[in-house]
């Protein structure tokens, strides 16, 4: 290093640069190659000279200084961000048999594909348990970091992140992306988390249950000084959208091409032939995981061939391509205290067990879910039991059995209650159904506090301060019956509550106004439509663009969506055809609730914009589904037959009968390959 001889130069300007140069240069080799090339000491004489330096001349501090780590200014509030690719989930496996279905589905798929595949190559990777983050790097500056939210639109996290010393603030190398997507986990290794729980033990402070809550939440606060106090440490495993830089043709290419950027990636990755290979480095990580420094909850597998990836494709939730295999559940054992029934949104009665407060995997459980009537008759759990618990990630809690050599003498069954234990409406159960429904819908409290709930929950509306005892509050008060009514809430009503003073009452409001502006995604998902969770939201708002188009669609476009089938449509169309329903959403929009057009992914395509397309044919790079997706996403209308105002027919292989009306009534045909000129993936 030539730094030394330089630092005695008289010129400021190129003393910072070669400063800069040679911290991140310790850096990459301490966080990223864990190679450590300088004593602390060193290190630190580095950067106190840099911030001499910047002080006495203001004029050469830039964002992506090393310096510039911790922001001066909170955060007001987390914006919202949206991703350039949706960040998914991974489906989940717990077995042998559950790891060799996927594969067979890999494999099968490929064929269909008209793909060779023989062995499948797949990387896995350890399974980090922490908060999935993007971060955005464009021209190998990082401009922003921001969490997976509901996975399209997450919150804004730069000012935390950029405290995070593993997270390079600039990358390096020769040929920079225009644009990089990044994806990672961020988590706080165990040592850290302990220390810190420690210290905050010591300060009088809250601690944090586990590593994962601590990372999350540190990531969320808005002081970016609190944040840089938390030991937080990344690793980066995957992509989102990419500019400007030719894609490598494998996984594992693309994790080293991350290391080379300065992206630290998990040192226990590895290349592996099929399903064998698979268990193979499964049981060898279980065997490190308790000696590992961060916590792992299982393993991810991803098929290695970036273009098989590419034809693998996704469903709502998450890829075909990957799969998180989860190490067991941990099971612990317990007294049941007694058995409760609890009522949903839906009306749907579940059995819960109150337990003796018992300590598995990582969190003190006190209630487990009987699922219901089916499954507490077949377990037969009686008050008075000792049962085995099971947690398992971030599931709920569950009976997995009776220990029935404990039972005590007198333990009686349990029924299925006739009344609602909430409103004492008649409770009914549809033959053959292994679910018991209160029969009052919204007039049940239970009911209406629930759908209330869900609406103000996190990855819905995300009312702040509207949780579960104040809106039992209000709905005992009556000052809310429905969604729509909590809009209606004034400063005089809610200070007449109980626990309420004005300034708990204020925020509150201001929550209120703040979550009037939100996206198309979470107000499908608020308005807790049987069966539609965030995935399935994402799917409607993605397919069907508006929501008076949802409104009105029928079952058969409904099922046009990808993953929408029969029972989802019914569920859409009874929600939307009850006129109670169509009103709330009706006030809701009149009070303020709105959200910005949803933002194109892709730039919209002028070439295609506004045209009616038809697909015909077989298309061979993706399913015609996916194709209708794209096109719709570049502003392109797509319709299901040729007519004089169709613009132009895109024909697959096998072409139909649209085909030969396109001919004579001379519309504009493409082939595939324009088709996938147009949305930008072409291929060699
Ligand atoms: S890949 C489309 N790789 O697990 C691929 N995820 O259950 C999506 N996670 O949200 C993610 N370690 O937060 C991937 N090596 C890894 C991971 C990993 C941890 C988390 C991530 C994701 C969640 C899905």
């Amino acid at each position: 290093m030539t730094v030394k001889q330089r630092s005695a130069s008289s010129d400021p300007a190129s003393e910072v640069r070669s400063l800069r140069a040679a911290i991140e240069e310790h850096n990459y080799a301490y966080y990223v190659l864990d190679r450590p090339t300088v004593a602390d000491a060193e290190y630190d004489r580095l950067l106190r000279r840099l911030q001499e330096l910047e002080a006495a001349n203001p004029e050469l501090v830039t964002p992506d200084s090393p310096s510039q780590r911790v922001g001066i200014t909170p955060a007001s509030e987390l914006k919202p961000v949206t991703h350039l690719r949706a960040m998914l989930s991974l489906e989940n496996c717990f077995n042998e048999e559950e790891l060799a279905a996927f594969d067979r589905r890999v494999l099968t798929r490929l064929a269909a594909a008209d793909i060779e595949a023989g062995t499948v190559s797949y990387v896995a990777e350890p399974k980090l348990d922490g908060a999935a983050v993007s971060f955005l790097y464009e021209h190998g500056a990082l401009k922003l970091a921001a969490t997976r939210g509901d996975g399209t639109t997450g919150e804004d996290v730069t000012h935390n992140v950029r405290t995070i010393q593993a997270v390079p603030l600039r990358l390096r190398g020769p040929q920079l992306p225009a644009l990089l997507e990044v994806r990672g986990e961020v988590y706080m290794p165990r040592a850290g988390f302990e220390e810190f729980n420690r210290q905050a033990v010591k300060r009088g402070e809250k601690t944090f249950v586990n590593p994962r809550n601590a990372a999350a939440g540190s990531l969320r606060q808005l002081d970016p000084k609190l944040a840089a106090a938390r030991p937080l440490d990344v690793f980066f495993y995957g992509l989102g959208e990419v500019r400007g830089w030719a894609l490598p043709a494998t996984h594992a290419d693309v994790l080293m091409a991350l290391r080379a950027f300065g992206l630290k990636t998990s040192p226990d990755w590895e290349l592996v032939a099929g399903i064998q290979g698979c268990l193979a480095y499964y049981s060898n990580i279980g065997r490190k995981r308790p000696n590992l420094p961060y916590d792992i909850d299982g393993v991810v597998y991803k098929v290695n061939d970036l273009a098989w990836q590419e034809a693998l494709g996704f469903v709502s939730r998450a890829p075909r391509w990957a799969i998180a295999h989860k190490f067991p559940a941990q099971e612990e054992m317990t007294e049941v205290l007694g058995i409760e029934f609890q009522v949903g949104r839906t009306g749907a009665v579940t059995p819960v067990a109150r337990l003796k407060p018992t300590f598995v995997g990582g969190v003190t459980v006190s209630n487990a879910t009987l699922h219901n009537f089916d499954e507490l008759s077949r377990k037969d759990v009686r008050v008075g039991d000792t049962v085995v618990i099971r947690r398992a990630g971030d599931v709920i809690p569950e009976v997995v059995q009776v220990v029935s050599a404990r039972r005590p003498k007198d333990a009686v069954p349990v029924a299925v209650p006739s009344k609602c234990p909430v409103c004492a409406s008649e409770v009914v159960r549809i033959e053959g159904e292994a679910i018991a429904r209160c029969s009052a819908g919204l007039f049940c409290p239970a009911q209406r506090k629930e759908t209330i709930r869900h609406f103000a929950s996190r990855a819905a509306m995300d009312i702040e301060g509207l949780g579960e005892k104040l809106v039992d509050q209000l709905v005992d008060a009556g000052l809310v019956s429905d969604p729509a009514d909590v809009y209606g809430l004034t400063l005089e009503r809610l200070v007449e509550l109980e626990r309420m003073g004005e300034k708990s009452a204020k925020n509150l409001l201001d929550a209120l106004e703040k979550s009037k502006r939100t996206t198309f995604v979470r107000f499908l998902y608020a308005l807790g439509i049987r069966d539609v969770g965030e995935a399935t939201a994402l799917a409607l708002a993605t397919h069907i663009g508006s929501l008076h188009e949802l409104m009105d669609a029928d079952e058969q476009r409904l099922q046009e969506v990808p993953d929408i089938g029969p029972v989802v449509a019914g569920h859409v169309r009874a929600f939307f055809a009850q006129r109670h329903n169509r009103e709330v959403i009706r006030r809701l929009l009149k009070q303020g609730v709105h959200w910005p057009r949803p933002r194109v992914t892709a730039p919209v395509n002028s070439h295609i914009a506004g045209k009616q397309i038809v697909l015909t044919g077989t298309l061979t790079s993706m399913s015609r589904d996916e194709a209708k997706a794209k096109l719709r996403a570049l502003g392109a209308k797509v319709a299901g037959s040729v007519s004089k105002k169709t613009d132009i027919v895109i024909a697959g292989e096998n072409p139909g009968s649209k085909l030969d009306k396109a001919v004579s009534l001379g519309v504009t045909v493409w082939e595939e390959a324009e088709l996938l000129r147009l949305i930008g993936e072409e291929r060699p």
